[in-house]
C-alpha cells in the first residue's frame, strides 16, 4: 500500500504528517529491559497494531505513551509537540490529547449514557449535547441517553466506552485489548463499528493485541513486538506473506519446518531440491510453510499426482492423524523420504483414517527460507 501511494502520488489524498511519533523508547523493571528500542509513527486516521506474545510490552509501550509509565529514554511526539524526551520532559496524561480505553473501561454506574459520554467535554450545555448526539447516532445508540450503564448490553456498554473516550475529540487513541472482554460472536461487529467511528473521526489509533486475528482484521499497519522490540512493521498483507523470520511466521498459523542442508545453493527436501540461494554452503536452512499451502492428491495405485511446474515434486506421506475444526480439516503425514510429520490443513471436511497413503505438494512460492 505505501509503496503504490508513492508510485503514483494523488494529491487529492495526501498522507498526512505522523500525528503519533515515538523514537527509541525505552523501559526497564528491576534491571530488564521491558521495552528495548522503540520506535513508531502512525499518521492520523490511521489504525496501528500492537502485536506480540504475553510479557513482550505492549502495555507498558502504551502506558508510556499515555503517560501513566515514566520511559527511561526515548521521546515521544504528538502533532510534533513533545510530551516526553530523555531529558526530563514529561506531559501529564491529561494534557497530551490522548484517549485511552482497556479491556475494563467501567463505565461510571451512577451516571446515564450521555452524562458518561460527557464526562471529559468542556465548553457549554448545547454543544456537549451536540457532541453526545453525534457520537450516540455513530454507535448506533440513539435513544439510549437516559438509561443507566446497567440496562446495557456488554456490547451496547463497549460501545459507549468508545464514545466516552473519543468524545474531547483525541488525537490519538490508546487501546489496550479492549475487545477481549466480549463473547466471539459479539466481537467482530464491535471491532467494525469501532473501526468505522475511529476512521471517521481522523483519530490515530494503537491498539493492542495478543490476537493476531484481530490485527489483521483491525490494522492499516501491524508492529510486531517481542522481547521489547517491534521485529516487523508492515500492513497486514505483507507481514502474513514475507514475515522476518520464523517465529513472525508462526505467530499467525501454525506451520511446517523442514530443515535441511544448503549445498550449492540448494537444499533437498521431500519435494525434491529446493533453491535456497544466499545461505552459506553446508549452512543449515529452515523452509517454512504453512499448512494451507501444502496441497493433498491421492495415491492412484502408487503413481501419485500429475503436477504442474508450479507443484514442483510431489512427497509420498502415509496419514498419522486428521482433526476437523469446522472451518478446516488438519491432517497429519509421516513423510516417506525422512520420516518427517508435515501437516497440511484443506477447507471443508476431510478426515482420511490413519494409515492412508497420500500425496502432497507444496507450494514454492509460499515457502519461506531462513538461515536455521
Ligand atoms: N510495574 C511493573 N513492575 C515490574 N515489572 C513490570 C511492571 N509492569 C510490567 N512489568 C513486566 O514487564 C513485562 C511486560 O509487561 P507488559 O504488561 O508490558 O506486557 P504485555 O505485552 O502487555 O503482556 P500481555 O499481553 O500479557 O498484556 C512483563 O514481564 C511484566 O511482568
Ligand atoms: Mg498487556
Amino acid at each position: 500500500m505505501e509503496s503504490l501511494r508513492r508510485e503514483a502520488p494523488n494529491p487529492s489524498r495526501q498522507i498526512p504528517p505522523p500525528r503519533l511519533e515515538v523514537s527509541g523508547l525505552r523501559r526497564a523493571f528491576g534491571g530488564r529491559d521491558v521495552v528495548a528500542d522503540l520506535t513508531l509513527t502512525i499518521a492520523a486516521g490511521q489504525v496501528t497494531c500492537l502485536l506480540g506474545p504475553s510479557g513482550c510490552g505492549k502495555s507498558t509501550t502504551l502506558r508510556m505513551i499515555a503517560g501513566v509509565e515514566h520511559p527511561d529514554g526515548g521521546t515521544i511526539r504528538i502533532d510534533g509537540q513533545v510530551m516526553s524526551d530523555g531529558s526530563g520532559r514529561f506531559l501529564p496524561p491529561e494534557s497530551r490529547g490522548v484517549g485511552l480505553m482497556f479491556q475494563d473501561f467501567a463505565l461510571f454506574p451512577h451516571l446515564t449514557v450521555a452524562q458518561n459520554v460527557a464526562f471529559g467535554l468542556g465548553g457549554d450545555r448545547a454543544a456537549r449535547d451536540r457532541r453526545v448526539g453525534e457520537l450516540l447516532e455513530r454507535i448506533n445508540l440513539v435513544g439510549y441517553g437516559a438509561k443507566y450503564p446497567h440496562e446495557l448490553s456488554g456490547g451496547e456498554q463497549q460501545r459507549v466506552a468508545l464514545a466516552r473516550a473519543l468524545a474531547p475529540r483525541p488525537r490519538v487513541m490508546l487501546m489496550d485489548e479492549p475487545f477481549s472482554g466480549l463473547d466471539n460472536r459479539l466481537r467482530d461487529g464491535i471491532r467494525d463499528t469501532t473501526l468505522e467511528v475511529l476512521k471517521e473521526e481522523g483519530t490515530a489509533v494503537l491498539l493492542v493485541t495478543h490476537e493476531p486475528d484481530e490485527a489483521l482484521r483491525m490494522a492499516d499497519e501491524i508492529a510486531l513486538m517481542r522481547d521489547g522490540l517491534i521485529v516487523q512493521r508492515g500492513s497486514p498483507y505483507n507481514i502474513y506473506n514475507a514475515p522476518a523470520d520464523r517465529a513472525a511466521a508462526a505467530f499467525f498459523s501454525d506451520i511446517n519446518v523442514i530443515r535441511g542442508i544448503s549445498k550449492g545453493a540448494l537444499t533437498e527436501t521431500p519435494f525434491g531440491s529446493f533453491l535456497t540461494p544466499g545461505h552459506a554452503d553446508g549452512g543449515a536452512v529452515e523452509i517454512v510453510i504453512r499448512p494451507q499451502h501444502l496441497k493433498i492428491d491421492f495415491d492412484r495405485g502408487g503413481r501419485g499426482p500429475n503436477p504442474t511446474p508450479q507443484d514442483g515434486t510431489p512427497a509420498r506421506g502415509t496419514v498419522t492423524r486428521a482433526r476437523y475444526l469446522g472451518r478446516e480439516s488438519l491432517v497429519d503425514f509421516r513423510m516417506d523420504f525422512d520420516g518427517s510429520i508435515l501437516t497440511a490443513s484443506v477447507p471443508g471436511v476431510f478426515m482420511p483414517r490413519p494409515g492412508t497413503v497420500l500425496w502432497l505438494m507444496m507450494r514454492r512460492d509460499r515457502c519461506f527460507v531462513f538461515a536455521a
